[in-house]
């Protein structure tokens, strides 16, 4: 696995590369990697000749100086695993100047109205912070098919209406969460529950599996009560946000009409962690 510590090492990798007519798979990453990001890469692997990873813990996505200096920065052992995984072929380790050469900020984005909804309203001005990277990384690595985790189902939306703004010559593949055994999502945070928190977590993803039982048959409103009734009773954890959205707007809806896909979101604070799932309803 080649490692690429500069835009200029990426970019005469790619160039080379795509000289050779290679098919480029990429997803980008903030690191502190789990069998989740191991996910998209495997799914990559299967889509391309060439498929490259990037580890950039991007800072104008954080709303919060705190969380951005204690986010996980694991370097050696993600590159370990990348390297075990065999489905790497690079990984791209930019510094801030190599995406940011104007200065650490974000570009402002409107992304049809997708941004203001759930994360969006929780964490301002976390996806123009998102998008400006993700652009960015875009343009540098060229690749034919880039995948993200339905796990942020929110940011896979708002990343193919980037690049559809944007006309970025990208196919955006959205990769199915992966679960631990308990169904547990896989996410970075899991590593901050303790055991006994880690199995109460599994509520989470119980309680979208109820949901999508109680999809057409009980009303809208009933779910939203049943749901909130649920956490109301789970010692330790406090719901952030329970709601149905359509899929293509993900506005919240009251009513399930006819011909729309709907996605069940669900943000919960078990403890101090802050666990994020979500379910396609059918
Ligand atoms: O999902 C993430 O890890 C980040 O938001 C991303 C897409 C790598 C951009 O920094």
């Amino acid at each position: 696995m080649e490692i690429l510590r500069s835009k200029a090492q990426l970019e005469a990798y790619i160039e080379r590369n795509r000289e050779m007519g290679k098919k480029i798979g990429f997803a980008p990453t903030m690191g502190a990697l789990h069998e989740g990001h191991i996910s998209l890469y495997e799914a990559a692997r299967h889509e391309n000749d060439l498929v490259v990873s990037s580890i950039f813990v991007n800072p104008t996505q954080f709303n919060n100086a705190e969380d951005l200096k204690n986010y996980p920065r694991t370097v050696e052992k993600d590159l370990e695993k990348l390297d075990d995984s065999g489905f790497v072929d690079a990984v791209y380790l930019p510094e801030p100047e190599d995406l940011y050469p104007d200065g650490v900020q974000s570009k402002k984005y409107s992304f049809n109205g997708l941004e203001t909804q759930m994360e969006g309203a929780s964490r301002p001005g976390h996806f123009d912070g998102v998008g400006t990277v993700v652009e960015e990384l875009f343009r540098q690595v060229k690749p034919d098919n880039a995948y993200f985790g339905e796990k942020d189902f929110q940011q896979l939306a708002i990343i193919r209406e980037l690049v559809h703004q944007k006309k970025i010559p990208v196919k955006i593949i959205g990769v199915p969460t992966k679960r631990e055994a308990s169904g547990l999502a896989m996410s970075s945070r899991n590593k901050r529950l303790t055991g006994e928190q880690r199995e109460a977590a599994t509520v989470i993803h119980q309680t979208l599996l109820k949901v999508n039982g109680w999809f057409r048959v009980v009303t809208v409103p009933e779910i939203n009560k049943r749901v909130q009734e649920i956490f109301e009773n789970e010692r330790g954890m406090v719901m952030e946000y329970f709601r149905i959205a359509d899929e293509d707007t993900l506005k919240e809806t009251d009513f399930f009409y006819k011909d729309r896909n709907y996605r069940a979101f669900l943000v919960v604070f078990v403890g101090s962690v802050r666990l994020i799932d979500n379910m396609h309803l059918d």
